[in-house]
């Protein structure tokens, strides 16, 4: 069957689609219903069906022979070291973590925060929380203590599991400290952490409720993977809103089982046995969905990269993995690409490796430029495939499903809807448009299994962000437009979130960081075009009456604050005092506009504009300001 009629198959029976879908996944009590839609339109699946994540990516592997295959292999050559782990071991490492965090007291629906670099422990710490109902939450390794304290007390959680450090081209990331500063400054208090120490940098332990990784689990006994319910929370992502307090999206485990297990062959044509990498972080979403849990219930090998794109040693090491490890499917963020092509314009570290068992080539996580996507695809050979989805859907919404039948790739087009996805662009009024207009992204009720059923005790909040706007829709927060042939086109975001190299943040939250800054009255940040990350953050800040510092001083001031509050993930170098912000005569600053001012665009000041002439200001404030789009 062709994607065609995949599609209208799902369209013509959803309930019937997933059931079959869910067959693919070994349950304690299996589905008789795939959507309970009694609380539209909140809605939730497989909710009578009982399970175990842990248990369908690792112990129903070993159980069905594939005990000695890799599960997962780690490539850091930020140490210059390599492991495989099977799936036996994995079972028994992830048995005795997960027996050890249950002899102290971790029980089903309890929180966990992970806050661990890329190494395969990571993996094990997620796993050993769902094989006894435990609802992780990993935090990104780049962001500050302070937006860790922000998690503690919106998650809860009994414990924390932690590395001692992250390993930066030229730094060691201590994380200790910033899990000390994070605990010090949150109301929320873990019972106990527990502290992987790396050689690189080993942690003083707070006596009393700090554990070392080791000497936590020894003597454990191993736990068995304990059967939850379909809706029973696998994890909570916190991800950027148009405020500074995240969003905590929560993944329901059997929705979540069955979405990406279907991905794995329908979209990334993988097989079991066959190795995959997504080139991400365990502290995103890709990383939950690729580097985790899909390849994994899938019976793959998953690739655990602790390095960079390019400095790495040098930009051939996307290559090396490649074939060193026999990767069939690679999947990365277009930045990579495009600091790869700056190091190697003609792509010469690639002659070096022979790259032949890897067949496609995934982007995602921002707008896949056509310039990165056919250099790749000149200097590669294979077939490049931009896919877009969100932390909010787990999974692809639009994409090439290569194993169904790979469709003919338009650059600029991440290609056509899922099964599951009824994508439809919207005027502001909520009615559809004809194809080829631009309008608001949406997403007709229900989404499928494992995309969010709600947000960590925030229902109100995910009704408000996501729902009410588009009554019977789900929001996006992506303006695009659909083509005479189906294909969707992804143009920019509608709110305040920024794509910064594949990280998405919130230029509200740096807003928020910049207004705390004593001398600062009022601010925006915007974000601006970058040749590599994509977009970058720019701040620009109207000081208070008054105030008599140096203006660079108050500039480097707000720079080191978004660092210090938000982390060095933010990216955030430039800042520049103005007199004086654009604004509508009703007082919401024209933040487009002076986007369009900041990359060099023309651009057409809005009717409703207060006085025109700041827009000059702005732009000569701009030009004293050294960035890659001037
Ligand atoms: N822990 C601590 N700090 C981290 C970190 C982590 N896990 N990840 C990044 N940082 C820091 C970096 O060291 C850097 O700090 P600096 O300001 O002191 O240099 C800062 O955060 C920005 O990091 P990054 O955005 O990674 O920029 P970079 O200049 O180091 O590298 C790229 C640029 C394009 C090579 C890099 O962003 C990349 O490989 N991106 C791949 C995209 C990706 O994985 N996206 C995930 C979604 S698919
Ligand atoms: P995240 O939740 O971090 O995965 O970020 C999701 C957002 O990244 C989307 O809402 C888009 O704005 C952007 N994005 C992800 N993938 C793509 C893509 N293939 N093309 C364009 N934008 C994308």
């Amino acid at each position: 069957m062709g994607y065609r009629d995949i599609y209208q198959g799902w369209r013509d029976d959803p309930e019937g689609f997933w059931l079959e879908q869910a067959r693919a996944i070994d349950w304690d009590v299996a589905p008789t219903r795939a959507l309970n839609d009694s609380r539209a339109p909140f809605y939730t699946w497989f909710d009578d069906a009982m399970g175990n994540t842990c248990h369908n990516a690792v112990d129903r592997h070993v159980a069905a022979g594939r005990g000695d295959q890799p599960a997962i292999i780690w490539d850091s050559p930020m140490t210059g070291s390599k492991s495989t782990t099977t799936f036996t071991q994995l079972q028994e490492q992830t048995a005795r973590l997960a027996g050890a965090l249950a002899a102290r007291g971790v029980v089903k629906g309890d929180r966990v925060i992970i806050y661990m670099p890329m190494v395969p422990e990571a993996l094990v710490a997620m796993l050993a929380c769902t094989r006894i109902g435990a609802v992780h939450s990993v935090v990104f390794g780049g962001f500050s203590a302070h937006e860790l304290a922000k998690r503690l007390d919106d998650a809860t959680p009994k414990a924390v599991i932690a590395g001692s450090c992250g390993l930066e081209p030229g730094r060691v990331v201590a994380y200790k400290p910033l899990l000390d500063g994070a605990i010090a400054e949150a109301r929320h208090q873990p019972e106990f952490c527990v502290i992987f120490q790396r050689d690189q940098q080993r942690a003083d332990l707070t006596e009393g409720r700090d554990i070392d990784w080791h000497a936590f689990q020894e003597g454990a006994a191993p736990a068995p993977c304990l059967p939850v319910e379909g809706s029973h929370p696998a994890y909570i992502l916190y991800t950027s809103g148009t405020t500074g307090q995240p969003k905590g999206v929560v993944r329901a485990t059997a929705g979540h089982m069955v979405g990406l297990h279907w991905t794995m062959k329908n979209v990334y044509n993988v097989d079991p046995g066959d190795v995959f990498w997504a080139a991400s972080d365990v502290g995103w979403v890709v990383g939950h969905s690729y580097i985790c849990y899909a390849p994994l219930l899938a019976g793959n090998t998953t690739v655990v990269f602790e390095g960079k794109p390019v400095g790495t040693p040098d930009a051939g090491t996307f290559w090396r993995v490649i074939s060193e490890h026999n990767v069939r499917s690679f999947f990365t963020a277009p930045t990579a690409f495009r600091a790869i092509k700056r190091e190697d314009p003609d792509c010469r570290c690639l002659e070096e490796y022979d790259i032949s068992c890897l067949r496609i080539l995934y982007l995602a996580g921002e707008r896949a430029d056509p310039d990165t996507v056919e250099w790749a695809q000149r200097h590669l050979q294979i077939p490049v495939i931009d896919h877009w989805w969100q932390t909010e859907t787990g999974y692809t919404i639009v994409g090439n499903p290569m194993g169904i039948e790979p469709l003919p790739v338009k650059v600029g087009s991440p290609t056509v809807p899922m099964p599951g996805y009824d994508v439809q662009i919207l005027d502001e009024a909520g009615h559809p448009v004809p194809p080829g207009t631009l309008g608001a992204i949406a997403l007709k009720l229900p989404l499928p299994p494992g995309t969010l059923p709600t947000l960590w005790q925030a229902e109100d909040r995910f009704r408000k962000a996501y729902l009410d706007h588009f009554p019977g829709y789900y929001e996006t927060g992506d303006a695009g437009y659909v083509d005479e042939d189906g294909y969707v086109f992804i143009m920019a975001r509608t709110d305040d979130v920024i794509n910064v190299a594949g990280h998405r943040l919130s230029t509200g939250a740096m807003e928020e960081v910049l207004a705390g800054h004593p001398d600062v009255a009022e601010c925006a940040v915007i974000g601006v075009a970058d040749p590599v990350k994509g977009q970058v953050p720019m701040g620009l800040i109207c000081l208070s009456k008054g105030v008599e510092k140096p203006h660079a001083e108050i500039e480097a001031e707000c720079v080191a604050r978004v660092r210090e509050r938000i982390g060095p993930v933010a990216s955030f170098r430039l800042c520049k005092v103005v007199e004086r912000l654009p604004k509508t005569r009703s007082g919401k600053i024209l933040r487009a506009t002076m986007g369009k001012i900041a990359d060099g665009e023309t651009f057409k000041a809005p009717a409703t504009i207060d006085d025109p002439a700041i827009l000059d200001e702005i732009a000569a404030a701009l030009r004293a300001l050294d960035y890659p789009a001037r």
